[in-house]
């Protein structure tokens, strides 16, 4: 009796947990870059209605969210990211209606929309910044501004704070006679977070969005929200130099203790998170998040998930996989940098992994197309939620843009020697719907940039009839995520040799799954019992690449599995454990 009641007790507990789980802690989370995705208008860049438009297709490929890079009022001078209205769509993406629609499309689809939310910054365009430069008395203070300095008869910039995008980060202002600072172009002010109304300012941005229905924020270059504080005289120190740069100009030329991760921005984050709260208590519905993004050292980034009495991002985004490995990285290395955040995390956070983003080259060019399904299995087997930036699951790669071609800020702020290096557009290139015109991805005659030449073969519908294409091996990695083992079960991430990768997921009295990456050409056999505790005796094939020689649904014994060059496949044991 006592016994059959512990276990009623034990059961009950267990299901109270696992439906305590946070919808976003597994979710699988996807980067739409609007301007890319899908052209409902002809005017060959991409629009809200586009993305309405092909929901499905997320709902097809097992997406519970999607971020959207910017789509409110914008001069573009960054495409998006200098926003001069922070209420309003910007015409080129649509109108406020559009985006209703979007919601109301995604709410029926019970996908999470996410907003890009851009506080670090402003457009010059922006009536705060008018205003500021004028001098109106109510907004000032709100952007960062300096006379500089004087001598000779010449002025000089106030120090030597250098900009993401190159060159002096601060930009005299004729009409108000001072130098403001912008941490990115010129045309992106950065807003003064020591002004307690910029915070209410973008605490009531929040909440506008909120009402609109949004399941929460991408916050961009939180890193860079606060910069010192000014001395008595309000002047700002110059940031000390590396000694590896001789560039004044490059980014890389001062040490960025001045401009970046200061204290008050961690607060910041965490204040933003209580506001969401409130919200909640106040309005009901599932949890609201934020993801953050901090190109910081990685114990500077696990503060953004809290300090252990407050709560902040609940995915402070895990760049690890983008900066940290490179096209001969070997398993050990993998491994390390899995490892690293995993071992890192506080108590009660949930993992996050991100492969690749808008800013970044595609991972089938960083690492080679033979590896993208070697990505999307590691990224979609390991504990706690992914990220894809769109195109990833079909496997696109950067597109070649010639110099007079290039409309980056970042690379033309740059150049012609060199700018390949800087440019984000090889990865910001038409989405690859088909094999038709531009891709699928727009009727008109030209697009803003040029569709990928390989969109023949790399595209969705090509794509949907392979049984080992990029695509469905991506949907079966979807499919398995379902599977309580990934959804509750406990994860380890493990080098067998060199040269490959294991993740092993587990869950006690379910399935066991262990994932394996051979990274580079070598045929590999192991005995999975050397590696890792309780392998079970034999495995299914669940998942497969092209490189593979068996079939889904091979058994194997867990002592001896051999792996061909560069194949990944998913493991699934023949019993539960
Ligand atoms: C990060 C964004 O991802 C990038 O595209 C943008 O240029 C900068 N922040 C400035 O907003
Ligand atoms: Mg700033």
């Amino acid at each position: 009796m006592t016994c059959k009641w512990t276990l009623v007790l034990l059961l009950g507990l267990s299901i109270s947990t696992l439906a305590e789980k946070p919808w976003w802690q597994t979710a699988s989370f996807y980067q739409i870059y609007p301007r890319s995705f899908k052209d409902s208008d002809g005017d060959g860049v991409g629009d809200l209605r586009g993305v309405t438009e092909n929901m499905d297709y997320l709902k097809e490929i097992g997406i519970t969210g999607t971020w959207l890079s910017p789509f409110l009022k914008s001069p573009m001078a960054d495409f998006g990211y200098d926003i001069s209205d922070f209420y309003d769509v910007d015409p080129l993406f649509g109108t406020m209606d559009d985006f209703e629609d979007m919601m109301s499309r995604a709410k029926e689809l019970d996908l999470r929309i996410i907003l890009d939310f851009v506080p670090n910054h402003s457009s010059d365009e922006c009536e705060w910044f008018i205003k500021s430069a004028a001098r109106d008395p109510e907004y000032e203070d709100f952007y960062v501004w300096h006379p500089g300095f004087e001598y000779n008869g010449v002025r000089y910039p106030p120090n030597n704070w250098v900009s993401v995008f190159r060159g002096s980060a601060w930009e005299w202002h004729e009409g108000r006679q001072e130098y403001y600072f912008h941490q990115y172009h010129k045309k992106q002010p950065d807003l003064n977070y020591r002004n307690p109304a910029v915070k209410e300012a973008m605490q009531d941005v929040l909440l506008f969005w909120l009402d609109k229905g949004v399941d929460g924020f991408r916050i961009d270059a939180i890193h860079h929200a606060f910069e010192v504080a000014p001395d008595a005289n309000g002047n700002y120190p110059d940031e000390p130099r590396n000694w590896w740069n001789n560039d004044p100009e490059d980014y890389g030329y001062t040490d960025h203790v001045y401009t970046a991760d200061q204290p008050e921005t961690h607060q910041l984050v965490y204040e933003w998170r209580s506001l969401l709260e409130e919200y909640q208590a106040q309005n009901g519905g599932d949890e609201r998040i934020l993801m953050t993004e901090a190109w910081s050292d990685i114990d500077t980034v696990m503060k953004y998930y809290g300090d252990g009495t407050k709560d902040g991002s609940q995915i402070p985004f895990n760049f690890q996989m983008i900066s940290n490995l490179w096209w001969d990285s070997d398993a050990y290395h993998y491994s390390e940098m899995i490892n690293s955040w995993l071992d890192r995390l506080p108590e009660g956070k949930a993992a996050n992994w991100v492969i690749g983003n808008h800013d970044k080259n595609r991972v089938g060019s960083r690492f080679g197309s033979d590896r993208m399904d070697m990505f999307n299995m590691l990224l979609l087997t390991l504990p706690g939620c992914s990220i894809t930036y769109n195109g990833e699951e079909i496997g696109m790669t950067d597109v070649w843009i010639s110099w007079k071609d290039t409309v980056d800020p970042q690379a033309c702020n740059s150049f012609e020697d060199g700018y390949e290096y800087r440019s984000r557009d090889p990865a910001r290139t038409p989405f690859q719907w088909s094999n038709e015109h531009n891709a699928g991805f727009s009727d008109s005659s030209s697009t803003w940039l040029p569709v990928g030449d390989n969109y023949q073969t790399v595209n969705v519908e090509t794509e949907r009839d392979e049984p080992l294409s990029h695509l469905n091996i991506y949907k079966q990695l979807q499919e398995l995520r379902n599977e309580d083992t990934f959804k509750n079960g406990e994860g380890e991430v493990l080098p067998l040799n060199r040269y490959v990768l294991g993740v092993h997921r587990y869950l006690h009295g379910d399935y066991t799954y262990v994932t394996l990456l051979n990274i580079f050409d070598s045929i590999e056999n192991f005995d999975l019992s050397n590696h890792f505790d309780n392998m079970p005796s034999s495995f299914e094939y669940v998942v497969i690449n092209d490189k593979s020689i068996r079939a889904i649904g091979d058994v194997v014994s867990s002592k001896s599995i051999t792996l061909m060059p560069k194949e990944s496949v998913v493991l699934k044991s023949t019993t539960r454990q």
